[in-house]
């Protein structure tokens, strides 16, 4: 079927070049190229759209308020700025309203390149219900104790952007709403910025501390009566030390190694999304996992017919993270599904996720995607040789403390 996408901009050149430039891809996309935002509302009124692309100043209703009322009225619509207007404060006024942030002149290919990825995406989801729910969140919650931890620091008069990178990095909820923003075409980085501390730095602080305190872009976790959450915390944060260490060891180049982290740290934020926005459902789909002893995936494909993998990818993939992290997110239960049969972050990935679920005393062999290493050529080293990485001590870096939400 093919996909339906919607141009929004007051000048009329701009729409003409977005006609030119898109003609090649006429038989995938049916597009509408509209003067303004109120004749975009009528539009969207009258059938479903999968992306929008949108200027932000124009007369009348401006981007962001259009924005504001698709977000609210047709929640499922991928939401994408493109705009000449690359100042600060509308970065910062639209950061919960738009998916991602295009700025003008947009060469066509990367045009084509992002909305193709954000259709790409929505075949993660079927359920539509589910589509709207994950494409309304504007912010992932943050553990409490680290929330605290960044807003007394972005208080604090000595404050430093070291410290306050150190603390986002161990919280997927941050890390993943800042590389949304540092990946945003107003930053102009010619390559995606897989790393959190990077991204913080590249920021810098008097910006880090507005988006903290003024525009409070991270929220805090915060859903009484869900069993010990913080054991997904501590699952995610050593899946991505295992994978970064596994990166290491594999001598891939410091970017890979720096996404591996990320990638680890972000691989069960479909988990958090679901603990959060669905809370009665998911604790039914915990119990459930728990009772039947099926692993929690299988109950959440029972229940929602689909996994926090998909979830997770989808939210993370029209966010604008980098293809390989989606990637790896998407298929770290079962990377034999995806096509890359290279080592990647993927691997580095789905072999710490089973190393982690190793240090709490579960079995990762029936994890461990045997067909996929074979194809990989690594299947005897690896099953030989997965370890948990230890301390100086010795000691495992799990805790060893059995993982509700990780079976
Ligand atoms: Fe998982
Ligand atoms: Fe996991």
């Amino acid at each position: 079927m093919k996909k339906k996408i919607l141009f929004v901009d007051d000048e009329p050149n701009v729409l003409d070049g977005l006609r030119r430039v898109l003609r090649g891809v006429r038989p995938e996309w049916e597009m509408e190229f509209c003067p303004s935002a109120q004749h975009a509302l009528e539009i969207l009124e009258g059938k479903p759209f999968d992306v929008m692309v949108t200027d932000m100043r124009m007369p009348g209703m401006d981007g962001c308020e259009l924005l504001e009322k698709v977000k609210a009225l047709h929640p499922q619509v991928v939401r994408i700025i493109l705009s000449g207007h690359s100042d600060r404060d509308l970065i910062l006024s639209s950061l919960g309203l738009a998916h991602q942030f295009l700025s003008k002149p947009c060469d066509g290919e990367a045009l084509k390149a992002i909305v193709s990825r954000a259709c790409a995406m929505r075949e993660l989801l079927e359920d539509q219900s589910l589509v709207e729910i994950v494409s309304s969140i504007d912010s992932l919650p943050s553990l409490p104790t680290l929330y605290k931890e960044v807003i007394e620091e972005a208080n604090s008069e000595d404050g430093s952007l070291e410290r306050i990178g150190e603390i986002i990095s161990k919280d997927a909820g941050m890390s993943a709403k800042l590389l949304q923003l540092v990946n945003s075409a107003f930053f102009g980085l010619a390559a995606k910025v897989t790393s959190t501390v990077r991204a913080v730095n590249l920021i810098g602080l008097e910006t880090i501390k507005a988006l903290v305190l003024s525009v409070k872009i991270f929220s805090e976790f915060d859903r009484p009566g869900m069993p010990s959450v913080s054991t997904l915390w501590d699952h995610s944060l050593l899946t991505g030390m295992i994978a970064r260490s596994i990166a290491t060891q594999e001598d891939l180049a410091q970017n890979q190694i720096d996404e591996a982290f990320t990638a680890g740290l972000l691989h069960d934020v479909g988990k958090l999304i679901l603990l959060d926005k669905l809370p009665g459902k998911y604790r039914e789909i915990i119990a459930l996992s728990g009772e039947t002893e099926c692993t929690l995936w299988e109950a959440e494909q029972t229940a929602l017919s689909t996994t926090h993998a998909h979830v997770g990818a989808y939210l993370m993939g029209i966010w604008g993270l980098s293809g390989s992290m989606v990637e790896a997110i998407a298929y770290h239960h079962f990377p034999g599904k995806c096509l890359n049969t290279v080592f990647s972050t993927l691997t580095a990935v789905h072999l710490a996720d089973c190393a982690e679920h190793d240090s709490r005393g579960e079995s990762n062999r029936d994890r461990l995607d045997i067909g996929y290493l074979e194809k990989l050529g690594i299947s005897e080293r690896i099953q030989e040789s997965l370890t948990v990485p230890r301390d100086s001590s010795g000691k495992a870096l799990g805790d060893g403390r059995k993982n509700t939400f990780c079976r």
